[in-house]
């Protein structure tokens, strides 16, 4: 460990995802005892350097969390230090401030020489102001979604796809029961890797994604073949699916967070066009958050276990400015800012989309089998 670094900060940031304690957990108890430093705990994410929330970690604080959904310290998707709503008026509406200087003051006041920073794009792009005082950071990626460019897989996202599969098998046995079409909406944002393998690991009959617009007008004729066949149906659509002719659905819209959109309806919308189109009753089921939260599953502690080494590792090599990444099922890292403003979507001939194709599975554009691109499947 360079000798400059005697005390580092750990911070959680974004939407929590299943597996963050476990990350906690390995960077704080191979900071003491591998390396000798002193941890401190920032709560809420940046806020808690905003407000000067921030706490000593111990190897006893520490202990007993792998198992554990969410996040000790706390999480916050709206501190953003460069643009900080800092109040609401009535007339003009949300009011921006830039509160770096706070959240270097606190950095500085508690003497951290280094950060560990838990999050995701938007997460690591909060870094920046702390970067350019001079606080070496090393990101370790987060997100359900998995949607962070350099990295093959993200932590969380197992966790929310077993959640999300567990989901689609209880769907599946009560639309045999009723003779219905079920239609189940994931999160992902823009994404379709939770709809993707969830899809693939349920069986799921129709699998709606991001990437590859669809036409309800061929669901319907999915849907139709299918009653014929079996007498039921599944549908898993992300929730940044989009028709061809159409826009993604928003559920919300929340000005005083940097990241305002929040998606979500195109589950109902699907649900009611099935409904009309083939007249088989169908009914809608959005898993929303359940996907986020509870215990990480094994890979997801394994995996949330090696970031948290490795970030350690990188930090004490001497490198500045990194994000921890897995590539080719190899851990190594980045640079901190590379992922930021970058989504790593599904690719509409990725090898796992080729393969539920060529098993019957719809992507509700009427597509057939197709040659899959040579590149790294990796999904666990
Ligand atoms: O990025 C994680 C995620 O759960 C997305 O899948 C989803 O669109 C979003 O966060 C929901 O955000 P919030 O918790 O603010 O509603």
């Amino acid at each position: 460990m360079p000798h400059t670094i005697k005390r580092i900060g750990v911070l959680t940031g974004g939407g929590d995802c299943p597996g963050l304690n476990a990350v906690i957990r390995a960077v704080t108890k191979t900071a003491i005892w591998k390396h000798g430093l002193e941890v401190m705990g920032i709560e809420d994410g940046f806020q808690g350097l905003i407000e000067d929330r921030v706490r000593p970690l111990s190897s006893r604080d520490a202990s007993g969390i792998l198992t554990r959904g969410g996040t000790i310290l706390g999480s916050s998707n709206r501190a953003n230090p460069r643009r900080y709503c800092v109040r609401v008026d009535t007339v003009t509406g949300p009011v921006w401030e830039d509160v770096t200087q706070q959240c270097v003051d606190t950095a500085r006041r508690h003497g951290l020489d280094a950060s560990i920073v838990i999050g995701g794009d938007g997460t690591m792009a909060s870094a920046a102001p702390l970067v350019e005082a001079g606080i070496n950071i090393i990101g370790v990626p987060k997100t359900i979604d998995n949607d962070l460019v350099g990295t093959e897989i993200t932590f969380g996202f197992l966790t929310a796809v077993a959640t999300a599969t567990d989901a689609l098998d209880r769907l599946n046995s009560t639309a045999d029961s009723h003779h219905r079409a079920m239609v189940c909406e994931v999160m992902g944002r823009n994404a379709g890797w939770i709809a993707l393998t969830a899809g693939v690991a349920s069986g799921s009959d129709v699998i709606l994604l991001p990437e590859i617009p669809f036409d309800l007008r061929k669901i319907a004729d999915d849907i139709d073949r299918r009653m014929r066949d079996t007498g039921f149906a599944i549908v898993v659509v992300a929730e940044g699916a989009r028709p061809q002719s159409g826009k993604q659905v928003v559920s919300r819209f929340d000005p005083t967070s940097p990241d305002p959109i929040r998606l979500g309806g195109i589950g109902n919308l699907v649900a009611t066009e099935i409904s009309d189109l083939t007249g088989v009753e169908t009914r809608t089921t959005v898993l929303g958050h359940i996907q986020r939260g509870g215990a990480p599953i094994a890979a997801d502690r394994i995996l949330a276990t090696n970031f948290g080494f490795h970030a350690m590792a990188v930090l004490a090599s001497g490198k500045r400015n990194r994000m921890v990444v897995r590539e080719n099922n190899m851990f190594s890292d980045i640079a901190l800012f590379e992922t930021v403003g970058k989504q790593r979507l599904v690719s509409v001939d990725h090898p796992l989309i080729a393969a539920a194709r060529a098993i019957g599975t719809s992507f509700g554009d009427g597509a057939g089998s197709i040659t899959p691109k040579a590149i790294p499947s990796a999904l666990v």
